[in-house]
This record gives structure tokens, C-alpha cells and sequence, in this order.
């Protein structure tokens, strides 16, 4: 199972959001991973085909998505970040129509919507409407309908945005375990989303693809620039200003700074570290 992108390209006028994307996608978790505007809505749209590209295509197991139509749309799931719900539909409701645009027949929407409900912590909310739900509820509710049917692909846009940390856990085991035998991709900035779960990252700047692969393969391309310096109150600031700076802790003495930075930050305290992807986020974005 391959979904394969080439040169997908799109156009506001002189801008371009996204340049030429061109990658191939096969059973596994990945973490499309860049700041605000860096072209990830972009990319999904398209995908979705809720958004026309430019230039380029998509094409599943070797076919034109667009010719494969109703047929593509079958094996999708997707979680759009922008999201009109329908306020006036109870839980269950919802569910049952977009099981009904899927195609799927209601005795196996039933199966279905039961186990998902279930999976995301929403089957004790089946009969309240979704005017009422709590903004974590709406995004467990929409995650619960990107992944109806039993989709092979599924795109899922900043999943975990507004969710409290317990419940980010229990999305991010989620997609961890329904990710056997499907694409999934998964925009977000938060790296602890993906860090775990993503067989591949993508980081995505200005509409390009400016490094991908394994998380540590991508990681080892920072090995050597990642220090935690041992500082105070008086130094904290003057380092702020020298390097990009990551975590922050603290114990009764000192306060550890971890910064990115080419070259080992003479003149201080320091010991190196392995880096994160946290570390690369900040490398290449910050
Ligand atoms: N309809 C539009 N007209 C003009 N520019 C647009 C339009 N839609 C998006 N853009 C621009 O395209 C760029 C990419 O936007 P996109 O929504 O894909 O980013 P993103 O990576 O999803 O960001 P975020 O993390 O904020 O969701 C942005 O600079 C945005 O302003
Ligand atoms: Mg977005």
C-alpha cells in the first residue's frame, strides 16, 4: 500500500504555499511536523482533495486519486483542523451520518461506532449534542470519525490541539494502535504527538520539505550541536541572547539550560546531550 505525492504544488497568486512535495507514504505513523503557515493544511487539503493543487499528484497504489474518486474517499479518514460541526446533532447522530456518507450500511456503522466510541472515551456522551461538548470532546468526537470505516489512509490535522494532557495521551496510544496496516499522517507542531509513534518525520518550512526520515536518523543530524549549560539568575539571560534555547529546569543550585548551538558554548559549564526531536524542532524552525 503506497500513497504517492510528486511535485504537489499550490498557488495563491504569487505565493506559494506549498512547493513541489513529493514523497511516498506506506503503512505506518507519520508526523508532518512545521510552524504555523509552513504548508500542512495545505498538504492535507489537498489530499483530501478539499483544496485543487496547483501542479502535481496523488496517487494510491499507483492510481490518480481524483480518477479513483468516491473509491478513494471509501478508504479515507480525515480530520480537518478547521471543522464546522453540526451543533444541533446529538454524538451518536453525527456518527451515524458521517458513517452514511461513507457508504456504510447501519448495522455495521453500529459495530463500529460502538468500539470507536469507546476508544475515545465518548460512549457515556451518545445522546448530548455537540453544541454542548466541551472543545477536547468535539476533537475526540471528529477523531472518532476520521477513523469510521475502517479507513487504510488517514489524515489527521493537529489531533491533539486542545486536549488535556491525559487525553493526548490516550489519542496518542490510539493512534499508535489502530496504525497497523494504514497511513496515517498527523500535522501538528507538538512534537511529544509523534516523537514516540512516527515511523518517519517530515519537517515541513515554507511550503517545503527541508529534512525527513527516521526520528533518530533525523536527530543524529544535529548530534554534537545540543549542550545543557549549568547557569543562574545572572547568566540566564546573557545565554537567552547567545543561542537558541530549549528546556529550562531547576534544582535548589542551578538552573540547566539546554541550548542548540554549532559550536560547544565556551566559556560555560556545560556537558553535551543527545538530541530530541524537540532539539530539531528548535534547530531548524526556531
Ligand atoms: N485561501 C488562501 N489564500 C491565500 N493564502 C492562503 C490561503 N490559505 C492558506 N494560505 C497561506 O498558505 C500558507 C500555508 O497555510 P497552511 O494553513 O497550510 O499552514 P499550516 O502549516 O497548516 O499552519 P498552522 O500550523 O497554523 O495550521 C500560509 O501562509 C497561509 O497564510
Ligand atoms: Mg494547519
Amino acid at each position: 500500500m503506497t500513497l504517492t505525492i510528486k511535485n504537489l504544488t499550490k498557488q495563491y497568486g504569487e505565493f506559494t504555499a506549498l512547493k513541489d512535495f513529493t514523497y511516498e507514504f506506506t503503512a505506518g505513523v507519520y508526523g508532518l511536523l512545521g510552524p504555523n503557515g509552513a504548508g500542512k493544511s495545505t498538504l492535507m487539503n489537498i489530499i483530501t482533495d478539499n483544496l485543487k493543487a496547483t501542479k502535481g499528484e496523488v496517487k494510491f497504489d499507483g492510481v490518480s486519486t481524483t480518477e479513483m474518486g468516491a473509491d478513494f474517499r471509501k478508504i479515507l479518514g480525515f480530520m480537518p483542523q478547521q471543522q464546522g460541526i453540526y451543533p444541533n446533532f446529538t454524538l451518536e447522530r453525527f456518527l451515524y451520518y458521517m458513517a452514511a456518507l461513507k457508504g456504510m450500511k447501519k448495522a455495521e456503522a453500529k459495530a463500529d461506532i460502538d468500539r470507536l466510541l469507546r476508544l475515545v472515551n465518548l460512549q457515556d456522551s451518545t445522546s448530548k449534542r455537540l453544541g454542548g461538548f466541551s472543545g477536547g470532546m468535539k476533537q475526540r468526537a471528529l477523531i472518532a470519525q476520521a477513523m469510521l470505516g475502517d479507513p487504510k489512509v488517514i489524515i489527521l490535522d493537529e489531533p491533539t490541539a486542545g486536549l488535556d494532557p491525559k487525553e493526548r495521551i490516550r489519542i496518542r496510544n490510539l493512534i499508535a494502535e489502530i496504525a497497523f496496516e494504514k497511513i496515517v499522517i498527523i500535522a501538528t507542531h507538538v512534537v511529544s504527538d509523534i516523537e514516540f509513534i512516527a515511523k518517519e518525520v517530515l519537517l515541513l518550512k515554507k511550503g517545503e520539505i527541508i529534512g525527513s526520515g527516521k526520528p533518530h536518523e533525523l536527530c543524529e543530524k544535529i548530534g554534537g550541536k545540543v549542550f545543557e549549560i549549568k547557569a543562574n539568575e545572572e547568566s540566564l539571560a546573557e545565554i537567552s541572547s547567545k543561542f537558541k534555547v530549549g528546556n529550562i529546569s531547576k534544582d535548589e543550585k542551578n538552573i540547566y539550560v539546554r541550548v542548540i548551538s554549532e559550536d560547544p558554548p565556551a566559556g560555560y559549564d556545560f556537558k553535551s546531550c543527545k538530541p530530541d526531536l524537540e532539539d530539531l524542532y528548535l534547530y531548524y524552525f526556531d
